[in-house]
């Protein structure tokens, strides 16, 4: 795909960020409402990080959320550390904490990848069979390196067109990582990217307005998605906070 290929991304900008939480959690409210009254199943893949968790909190305890038909949704993981369920760096550990723990929905909902076992590309092979061809929202954070997911820079991983989930040896720990691979972002339904704080200023502007190179800057790959913002990570692209 060429940069000339890819949908205009969606960006908004806000003051800080509580407004990102909150206007992130109202905006995956409405899409899973989109979703659930069209379709049966809505398929919802989560990012790990620090970024989302006042996101998912506020998505799990607000009122508006509270209403959506959750018993229809199904939670998948954008990526996953090499670690057991309850480990501190487990993405699966966080989302039940800021999540799942606040939402009416039943185990069977909730896909988390088995990093805790010894067979890494059993499990990798295992994940992508259940993970849906299209992901109806893939929610993705970002580093200041532009990596996404765990997709870092130069990784080979970047170069996978068939395999969709890969185990990779990432230069942030923890090391030992599953990732979601570039076929898997292009073919989601709904891209969401969530970044705050200046020191991701550069790797923002980088991932919306820099020359198409995703080996370089991975977080390129959502181009065409939804980017919310604060005002930190959005300085260096030349808007004012909405
Ligand atoms: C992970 C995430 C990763 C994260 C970025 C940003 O498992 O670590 O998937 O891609 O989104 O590293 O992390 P922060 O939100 O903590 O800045």
């Amino acid at each position: 795909m060429n940069s000339s290929e890819i949908r205009q991304p969606e960006l908004i900008v806000v003051r800080d960020g509580a407004t990102l939480a909150r206007t992130a959690a109202e905006w995956i409210a409405r899409r899973v409402e989109e979703v659930t009254a069209k379709r049966d199943r809505c398929s919802i893949a989560l990012a790990g990080g620090t970024t989302p968790q006042p996101v998912y909190e506020h998505l799990s305890r607000s009122e508006f959320a509270a209403g959506l038909p959750w018993s229809k949704v199904h939670f998948y993981f954008g990526d996953e550390r090499c670690v057991s369920p309850e480990h501190s760096d487990s993405n699966y550990h966080m989302a039940w904490e800021t999540l799942f723990s606040g939402l009416p929905v039943q185990r069977g909902q909730i896909h988390r990848i088995e990093g805790e076992r010894a067979d890494l590309q059993q499990v990798a092979q295992e994940y992508a069979a259940k993970l849906p061809v299209h992901l109806d929202l893939l929610i993705l954070g970002m580093g200041p390196d532009g990596h996404t997911a765990s997709l870092f820079p130069g990784s080979s991983a970047l170069q996978e067109k068939r395999r969709r989930i890969v185990v990779v040896d990432a230069p942030k720990l923890p090391n030992c990582r599953f990732t979601i691979t570039p076929p898997v972002i292009a073919a989601a339904r709904s891209v969401l990217v969530l970044a705050a704080g200046r020191g991701k200023g550069e790797a923002v502007a980088r991932g919306l307005q820099g020359e198409y190179d995703p080996n370089e800057t991975p977080v390129q790959l959502a181009r065409g998605g939804t980017w919310i913002l604060d005002k930190g990570a959005a300085a260096l692209l030349g808007r004012s906070a909405v």
